[in-house]
């Protein structure tokens, strides 16, 4: 792939600066998923077992090139240590002297973290001084963040062109598990998108169009498929000012092979609300009144049918209204069917981004899942085929 990984830097002794996604979710002080930071202990444990000295570089929210407070990654620290069990102190700078004296003083089968990048406005602008700055503090520079690869800051793509570098293990995975679904996959390949709008979604529904034999389109935007062809979509979220754009997508899919499968029955309801009274009717006849709310099971059975012939399928996007039931129910259906394929041995499964995980999480798929994308933003446009700055400055140029 043309990038380095931990196996290839000689580490013994090293600072190694690591750039880490631990952007979680915190409720009053406490982490409530720690699932990001539990994906960065391989790295972590690895550097320490090879005797490198690990400094963590991480954003936290978004706090525009000022100190707030709030924002401050202090309070992750028991959750770094519960994690990787072993100690982290903490630098409240990710550069300058306070953080050089912090590395100097690191003890050894210890981590430091260096308080959040963002607080220095130069990260956002990929600015060279502070990647100068920071880079003082290590001898390499593993960036195991793919989920912020997205973005081209000086932690994330700067750094990079000043030290050795190399991928974290989480990095390594992520992009080996996306390579298998999208880059050189094993056909047939099905893509399952879905979420509210057509218009969040569109280059990544182009490129798909181009790379996958089957698109299963759900959830919302599903609706402005249905309106394109003609069909009258009652009170459902719909984009009507889209529909052309949706008919330009299913007109490239016509040209490239790629089959598009849209609902052919629909959950309808007259009010968004759990236990909400539905029906469920053909994908053309939902009542003037009513509202699309989740595919019907015709539709699922189709889906699973497409599963069924398909090797390989990556998943962005909820198919219904998932968050309240019974308008979880294709989501639920199409997951579970998709997690015992993979279980059996005939589908390789890939997921990510936003919604996918809470939803393949409450179907109780997940974990049969070949791999979940702790990324959200990265994870779609690297669907839409773009090229992330941190894993382009993964590879040295020439
Ligand atoms: C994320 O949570 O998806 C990443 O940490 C990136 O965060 P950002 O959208 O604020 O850059």
């Amino acid at each position: 792939m043309g990038w380095k990984n931990l196996d290839d830097m000689d580490l013994g002794g090293k600072r190694v600066l690591v750039r880490v996604d631990i952007n979680v979710p915190v409720e009053d002080g406490k982490v409530t998923d720690d699932t990001r930071i539990r994906r960065v202990q391989p790295t972590i444990q690895d550097i320490l077992a090879a005797g490198g000295r690990p400094i963590l570089l991480a954003h936290f929210g978004r706090p525009k090139g000022k100190v707030v407070p709030e924002m401050s990654l202090r309070p992750l620290v028991p959750a770094l240590e519960a994690a990787f069990g072993t100690p982290v102190t903490f630098c409240a700078d990710c550069r300058g002297p306070a953080a050089q004296a912090a590395v100097d003083s690191l003890a050894e089968g210890a981590i430091l973290l260096l308080e959040n990048t963002r607080f220095h406005a130069g990260e956002e602008k990929n600015d060279g001084g502070l990647a100068a700055e920071m880079a003082e503090l290590g001898d390499i520079y593993c960036n195991d963040a793919f989920s912020a690869a997205h973005r081209a800051h000086a932690s994330t793509e700067g750094l990079a062109r000043l030290l050795p570098t190399c991928a974290g293990r989480l990095m390594q995975a992520e992009l080996e598990a996306l390579e298998s679904a999208l880059g050189q996959p094993q056909r047939p390949v099905v893509a399952v998108v879905g979420g509210a709008k057509v218009s969040t979604k569109l280059e990544l529904l182009g490129n798909l169009v181009e790379k996958v034999d089957h698109l299963v389109i759900g959830g919302g935007m599903a609706n402005t498929f249905l309106a394109a062809q003609g069909i009258d979509v009652g009170k459902s979220l719909c984009e009507h000012e889209m529909t052309g754009t949706a008919q330009d997508i299913l007109a490239k899919a016509d040209t490239t092979g790629c089959k598009i499968l849209l609902p052919s029955d629909v959950v309808v309801a007259r009010e968004f609300k759990a236990g909400a009274e539905n029906e469920t009717v053909a994908a053309d006849a939902c009542p003037a009144d009513a509202m699309i709310l989740d595919a019907g099971p015709d539709t699922v059975a189709r889906v699973a049918e497409v599963m069924e012939g398909a090797k390989t399928l990556i998943w962005n996007g909820p198919m219904g209204a998932f968050e309240i039931a019974p308008f979880d129910a294709a989501t639920n259906a199409a997951a579970k069917q998709a997690a015992a394929l993979t279980k059996a041995g005939q589908l390789i499964t890939v997921a990510g981004g936003g919604d996918t995980v809470a939803a393949l999480n409450q179907a109780g798929a997940a974990a049969d899942f070949t791999y979940i994308s702790t990324a959200g933003g990265a994870f779609l446009e690297w669907m839409e085929g773009k090229t992330l700055p941190g894993v382009a400055a993964l590879t040295p140029q020439a």
